[in-house]
């Protein structure tokens, strides 16, 4: 049986030029936990938030939750900022949301969708909404998750919900498609943002704009890459095929080949 003629895919189609900055509705936040960082980015006009975590924070070496959150507080004045609950006890996790949402008036309270015994922490969320504390939910990788705290929310609470779509990535599913599934789940939830957590790569970014999640959060090193966007692909090539020249260069790498003059190989 004859094969079927397949035009050969040599399109002289363009690539897509991707949008610049100013153009993307998603907004940006930084994801981290070291002050000198978080100085830098304060002063920059596309970053419109702070998000932090424990794990951050350890990485960063911070030894003092409060010193660490009011000395970041004192930086971030006129931008959201969320500090995470640490406590596995839901009622203790209640005294530690209220006490921090305490230090200022910019604060959301990141409470994990669930403590580690996988208890819900639904009504915890509810109950801090309603005395008007902004949670954070964390850690969601599911639409059942969202389910069941939208359920015990008044429709008018204001909170963000991070959606762990780069370890949804690592588990090998797109996120892609959860994502705009989550976000048709909340369209009339006009106070929920849908946040983009731990994006992989910059093209995160312009996904999460594109199925239409209000926020992304981006650690340091893919904030770093930014200055790729709209980067010619030509120019992008030769810098790389440069990396490599100048790398082999300062390492110094020789072969000493035995093979000069010797051109017949067969
Ligand atoms: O905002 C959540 C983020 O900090 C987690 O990222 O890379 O540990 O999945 P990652």
């Amino acid at each position: 049986m004859a094969l079927p003629c397949i035009e050969p895919r040599t399109s002289k189609k363009k690539y897509k030029m991707v949008k610049s900055l100013s153009q993307l509705k998603v907004k940006i936040f930084a994801d981290g936990a070291n002050i000198d960082s978080i100085k830098s980015m304060s002063k920059l006009s596309y970053i419109k938030g702070f998000t932090t975590n424990p794990t951050l924070m350890k990485k960063s070496n911070i030894k003092d939750y409060k010193d660490f959150a009011l000395e970041a507080l004192k930086i971030v004045q006129n931008k959201p900022i969320s500090f995470e609950v640490f406590a596995d006890e839901i009622d203790e996790m209640e005294n530690q949301a209220r006490e921090i949402n305490s230090w200022g008036k910019n604060i959301f309270i990141k409470i994990p969708v669930t403590n580690t015994k996988g208890e819900s922490t639904a009504n915890l969320i509810s109950k801090l909404s309603n005395s008007g504390i902004f949670c954070n939910v964390t850690a969601i990788f599911t639409k059942e998750q969202i389910f069941k705290i939208i359920e015990k929310i008044n429709i008018d609470s204001k909170m963000i919900l991070s959606v762990f779509a780069g370890r949804i990535a690592d588990s090998g599913i797109d996120p892609v498609p959860v994502m705009q599934d989550i976000i048709y789940t909340l369209r009339d939830y006009k106070n929920i943002e849908l946040l983009w957590a731990s994006p992989r790569e910059l093209l995160n970014i312009f996904q999460a704009d594109q199925v239409g999640c209000h926020i992304i959060t981006v650690a340091d090193d893919l904030l770093k890459k930014l200055n790729n966007i709209g980067k010619d692909l030509n120019e992008f090539s030769l810098e790389t095929v440069s990396m490599f020249y100048n790398d082999a260069q300062a390492a110094g790498y020789k072969i000493n080949s035995n093979l000069t003059n010797k051109k017949n190989f067969n």
